[in-house]
């Protein structure tokens, strides 16, 4: 490390996660409608799924869709279907170049069937992929997913497959749609708000927080190399002492 140069503290994250927020606002600026903003999100995308994926992430979580972002107006509603599912279908053979696997967050059921096939259909062909993991919530909700991990595991105890006295965090962990990955490190959100508006309630409980005023559609690879270098500068001290963390 040279003199004078902040401390380094993190190597890369392993998992990003991020709240692609401001689209709407983006179009409005420019007097163009809500959908041009998504649009134009959709290029954000590409550009911080290739970046990712070349910084050698592990683990990239996109929210795309919420479980209360069915409540929008059905114009909106179903132009957001129809552009994730012309992205899919656009980015398969990409995803398969670079070895991306795509795995999905949320309540599939919630959507549309065309939507549904094209899903299962990248989902099969990118599953021996290990380069990265993309995961893209839709019709997500951090609330919902924990429902469903507790009935779940009810349901188990019930049928004697687990005893709920020694239930601990890695059962809850392990019936998240998130089973398996690692904990985001790292969770940013583009588009001025400071809310979690019910992403990754249980697996972001230590992630590094990076909020920025830029909206999703300006927010490209150097935006997003700006806020991984933000991180690989913050001390994570998990609730120690930063001597302790050092070593010092
Ligand atoms: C985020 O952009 C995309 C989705 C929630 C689908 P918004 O559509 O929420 O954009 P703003 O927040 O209204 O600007
Ligand atoms: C969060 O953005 C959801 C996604 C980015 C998919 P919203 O725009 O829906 O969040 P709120 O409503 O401002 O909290
Ligand atoms: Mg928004």
């Amino acid at each position: 490390m040279s003199v004078g140069a902040p401390e380094q503290h993190n190597p890369v994250p392993r998992h990003v996660a991020i709240i692609m927020d401001g689209n709407g606002r983006w179009a409005e600026q420019r007097h163009r409608p809500r959908l041009f903003g998504h649009k134009a999100g959709v290029d954000s995308v590409r550009e911080i799924v290739e970046t990712a994926r070349e910084i050698g992430i592990e683990v990239l979580t996109l929210y795309a869709f919420s479980t209360e972002n069915w409540g929008r107006p059905t114009f909106e509603v179903s132009g957001l279907m129809t552009l994730l599912k012309s992205y899919l279908q656009s980015e398969l053979r990409t995803m398969v170049r670079n070895d991306v696997r795509l795995h999905c967050l949320g309540d599939q059921d919630r959507l549309p069937e065309d939507v549904r096939a094209v899903l299962r259909q990248v989902i099969a062909e990118t599953s021996s992929c290990r380069g990265m993991t993309l995961n893209l919530a839709l019709s997500y909700g951090g609330r919902c997913e924990l429902v469903g991990a507790v009935r779940e595991l009810a349901r188990k105890c019930q049928q004697g497959l687990l005893d709920w006295n020694t239930l601990a965090e890695a059962e809850i962990s392990g019936h998240l749609f998130t089973a398996g990955q690692p904990d985001p490190d790292l969770l940013i959100r583009t588009g001025g708000e400071h809310r979690l508006s019910n992403f990754l309630l249980w697996q972001a409980s230590y992630a590094e927080l990076y909020f920025t005023e830029i909206r999703w559609p300006d927010f490209r690879k150097q935006q997003f190399l700006d806020a991984i270098q933000t991180f690989l500068l913050r001390q994570r001290r998990f609730g120690q002492t930063g001597a302790q963390v050092t070593g010092e």
